[in-house]
């Protein structure tokens, strides 16, 4: 088999690359170890950038988050019993986010890659890179028992932080940078109506809270726990008792509960692989960089790898210009350091940390009361939570 550009990972990274690819006429296989479904039932981010959006839409998989999707023009930070609003886009010239879960944006994704006749091959085992220092690479697949081959000119290494993608590149030019944070988000979906019309990202003594989203009738919250903690010991009661007693106290009054269905924890983790190009085989979105969760920036990071690698094969396919591949790694980077610069700071900022003590607490309470006064403060937060250009 050959293709131009091989893509390893149908996550979003994966899916919305060969989507723009095969808009522009540029052939793509995509090569996913898990079955469709799985990939569809992983409940993640779900704030976009207007940047992400555009890119959907430019993708012509736009339609139903412009219909479907809930515009957010502010967010609320709350902390020592009260709420205060940040106006995203009153101090971002009118810029917003838009609200739609990546379970949704991947069906759509895959619906257009389904229309528009892209070619996935799901359950692909043992999917490995070779030759991408050369100028032949390929790719090898193990498929109903069976191994194939599948030439290329480019791999586009979308596979996620446990891909193959990374761990192929040459130890002796790969340099890693980690943080892991002592705590995890416990996050749950239930079928009620959202406590408020925006987030609220909350600092408490007890830890972080963040009640967010999927639509009118379906929120998603978060509260903040030991990495230890294990799902089996949070029935659904004693989540909703947490999250309360983490709210002021006017808000938690107003939660509607329900049984929730979907529960799980995350791991927090900041991470950046460097260089994101090795040959002709380019890192992508988590495979290549991860943030945690607060400020909802490893989706959006991942579409702007995105932009930044479509361009550049854009360009080489079709004025024959190596410029873009080769500035690719710094571009994209100098995106996500700033993304994890604020990742890094919004997780510290509102998350209970074991070694900070009563102090800890005060200072980030001064600082959260610094930044909802002052506006120069609250437009750096602002202009960092809608997204910094592309
Ligand atoms: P992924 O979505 O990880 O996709 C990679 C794909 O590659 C997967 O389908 C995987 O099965 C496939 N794959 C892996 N290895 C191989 C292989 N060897 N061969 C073939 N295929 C392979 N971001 C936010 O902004 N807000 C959130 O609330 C949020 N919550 C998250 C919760 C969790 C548990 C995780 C893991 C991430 C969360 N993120 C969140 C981050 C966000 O979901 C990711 O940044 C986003 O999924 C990145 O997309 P991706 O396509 O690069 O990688
Ligand atoms: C969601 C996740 C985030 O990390 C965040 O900052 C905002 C919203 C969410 O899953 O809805």
């Amino acid at each position: 088999m050959r293709t131009q550009v091989a893509i390893i990972g149908s996550g979003p990274s994966g899916l919305l690359l060969g989507q723009l690819l095969t808009n522009a006429g540029i052939d793509n296989v995509i090569l996913e170890r898990a079955t469709k479904a799985h990939v569809l039932e992983r409940i993640r981010a779900g704030v976009l950038e207007e940047g992400m959006c555009d890119l959907l839409d430019e993708a012509g998989a736009g339609a139903r988050m412009r219909a479907e999707g809930l515009a957010h023009e502010g967010i609320d930070l709350a902390f020592d019993g009260r709420r205060h609003r940040i106006d995203l886009a009153g101090l971002t010239d009118g810029k917003k986010v838009m609200v739609y879960g990546q379970t949704e944006v991947t069906q759509d994704l895959m619906d257009k890659r389904e229309q528009t006749g892209g070619v996935s091959v799901y359950e692909a085992a043992n999917v490995a890179p070779h030759d991408f220092d050369g100028a032949s690479p390929f790719v090898t697949f193990d498929k109903d028992g069976v191994t194939q081959r599948l030439d290329c000119d480019f791999i586009a290494g979308c596979d996620g932080y446990h891909g193959i993608a990374r761990k192929s590149a040459p130890a002796s030019v790969l340099k890693t940078y980690e943080r892991v944070y002592p705590f995890g988000w416990l996050g749950i979906i239930a079928e009620v109506a959202p406590v408020n019309h925006e987030l609220i990202y909350a600092n408490h003594p007890r830890g972080f809270a963040l009640c967010s989203m999927r639509s009118t009738t379906r929120s998603r919250y978060y509260v903040q726990v030991p990495l230890e903690e294990k799902i089996e010991d949070w029935p659904d009661d004693r989540f909703w008792d947490e999250l309360r007693l983490r709210l002021p106290a006017a808000t938690a009054e107003r939660v509607s509960t329900g049984p929730s269905v979907e529960k799980s924890i995350a791991p927090l983790r900041s991470f950046v692989a460097e260089p994101l190009r090795f040959g002709r085989l380019f890192l992508v979105g988590d495979a290549g960089h991860i943030v945690p969760p607060t400020g909802a920036k490893g989706l959006n990071l991942a579409a702007s790898d995105v932009r930044y690698l479509f361009d550049a094969l854009g360009e080489f396919y079709g004025e024959g210009s190596q410029a873009g591949l080769d500035a690719y790694s710094q571009r994209a980077l100098n995106r996500i350091w700033k993304a994890e610069r604020f990742s890094w700071w919004m997780t510290t900022l509102m998350h209970r940390f074991p070694d900070t003590g009563a102090f800890g607490q005060k200072i980030q309470e001064a600082e959260l009361d610094y930044l909802v006064h002052s506006r120069a403060a609250s437009t750096s937060l602002a202009e960092n939570y809608v997204g910094l250009p592309y």
